[in-house]
């Protein structure tokens, strides 16, 4: 038995006392006790509390792994996090300072992977344990939107009808304006009897879409409203995690291009920025997947009201826009994945376009490009956090640069 004081948090949320030893569900100034193997006090007995602890506001929080910090209170977390952004942009020399930081409310969550098995009795969906991969009920789940937590009996339904025996099965469902939109991976292959038992669950349950593996079964347009447009997405493609999230990123981004008549929005997606600009500039779209240029395309063709929208498909990693193609806008959104956009911030960094919305879900990376832009003469005029993935480790960040 021993008895430490938590110094820190780790990446993932874990509590972290010298040694190092790793201490879940704990925070930092608390002393606990307990058993120590291979570097983790697995169940700590808390000596001292923090002040920083609160009861966890979801009845699973304990053993659901599907959150990491419901133990700490907002003031605490949005703390860290904005800690979080402070060292990646120190580590890269960035002294820009943080303006306002939006935390998406419990209950928003518009898209949740669950997973799901067959029991002896029929069977069971949810997420997975904390540090295991035991499927555990959710139904009282304070994260994804309530009728995302209502649709665990019909991810249990889709088990019973094409979950192997031993198999799971990982059932993404989103809550689109159209319907929930459910894409199902890890089950039995699809054939004619399996489709036609999707086709009841998708009525039995108002199903707007369901794909299993490749296959869609589309009863109503699961659509998403982007500005004026309506866009229905691929299955499984990119959204921002919350509507509200969504709002503070696209309210961010509109600020930092005002005044450009033309924009480059790169890292498209289906348009979730680019559909609601185009009622200000004239907007050219770069997305590396062409099913989601597809459905950007469709539904700026379908709304009105809009300036000239036109997109293309391209590898942005490989085949960024050189400065001359950059030079024709006025504006520039980049929007890239966790991995950053090097390549594409280098190509930037030479060009002479005056405003850019760095949208990111990474500080490290955000950072890095950061530094590389500001020392091409670009400054940081504006910088936001979005956190738009409540009691998790993560968050987005949305920074204006301009150069004369
Ligand atoms: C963080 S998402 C942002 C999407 C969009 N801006 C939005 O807010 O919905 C990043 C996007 O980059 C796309 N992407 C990933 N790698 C890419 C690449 N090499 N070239 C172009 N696009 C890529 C993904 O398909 C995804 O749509």
């Amino acid at each position: 038995m021993e008895q430490v004081t938590v110094e820190r948090l780790g990446h993932k949320g874990d509590g972290i006392a010298p040694g190092p030893i790793f201490v879940p569900g704990i925070l930092p100034g608390e002393v606990v006790e307990g058993a120590v193997e291979n570097g983790v006090m697995a169940a700590p007995r808390i000596v001292t509390p923090s002040t920083a602890r609160v009861s966890a506001p979801c009845s699973h929080a304990k053993s659901c792994g599907g959150c990491q910090l419901q133990h700490a209170s907002d003031d605490f977390v949005t703390e860290w996090k904005l800690d979080v952004v402070r060292r990646a942009l120190d580590a890269q020399g960035i002294s820009a300072e943080i303006g306002s930081v939006h935390t998406s409310p419990p209950q928003s969550r518009r898209r949740a992977a669950f997973s799901a098995k067959r029991t002896k009795k029929g069977a069971l969906a949810g997420f997975h344990r904390k540090g295991s991969d035991v499927v555990i009920a959710v139904p009282n789940c304070q994260l994804v939107t309530p009728k995302l937590a209502a649709s665990l009996p019909m991810v249990e339904a889709l088990a019973v009808l094409g979950a192997s025996r031993k198999g799971e099965l990982s059932v993404t469902v989103t809550d689109s304006l159209g319907g929930l939109d459910v894409s199902v991976k890890g089950g039995k292959e699809i054939d004619t009897e399996l489709r036609s038992k999707l086709a009841d669950i998708a009525r039995e349950y108002g199903l707007a879409r369901v794909t299993w593996d490749d296959e869609a079964l589309t009863r109503l347009p699961p659509y998403h409203q982007f500005g004026k447009a309506q866009v229905v997405p691929p299955p499984g493609a990119f959204l921002q995690a919350t509507l509200a999230g969504e709002a503070a990123l696209l309210q961010a981004v509109t600020d930092a291009m005002a005044g450009a008549k033309s924009i480059a929005d790169l890292f498209a997606g289906c348009g979730t920025f680019a559909l609601p600009l185009a009622e200000q500039a004239r907007i050219h779209a770069f997305e590396g997947e062409k099913p989601m240029v597809k459905a950007l395309d469709h539904g700026w063709r379908n709304a009105q009201g809009l300036k000239h929208v036109t997109s293309t498909a391209r590898d942005l990693f490989r085949n960024p826009l050189l400065p001359d193609e950059l030079d024709r806008f006025d504006g520039v959104v980049i929007d890239p994945p966790r991995a950053g956009a090097e390549a594409q911030v280098e190509q930037l960094a030479k060009s002479k376009v005056k405003r850019i919305a760095h949208v990111s879900c990474n500080p490290v990376t955000f950072a890095r490009d950061t530094a590389r832009l500001l020392q091409a003469g670009y400054r940081v005029t504006d910088l936001r956090v979005v956190d738009q993935f409540r009691w998790s480790t993560h968050l987005e960040l949305v920074a204006a640069l301009t150069k004369d």
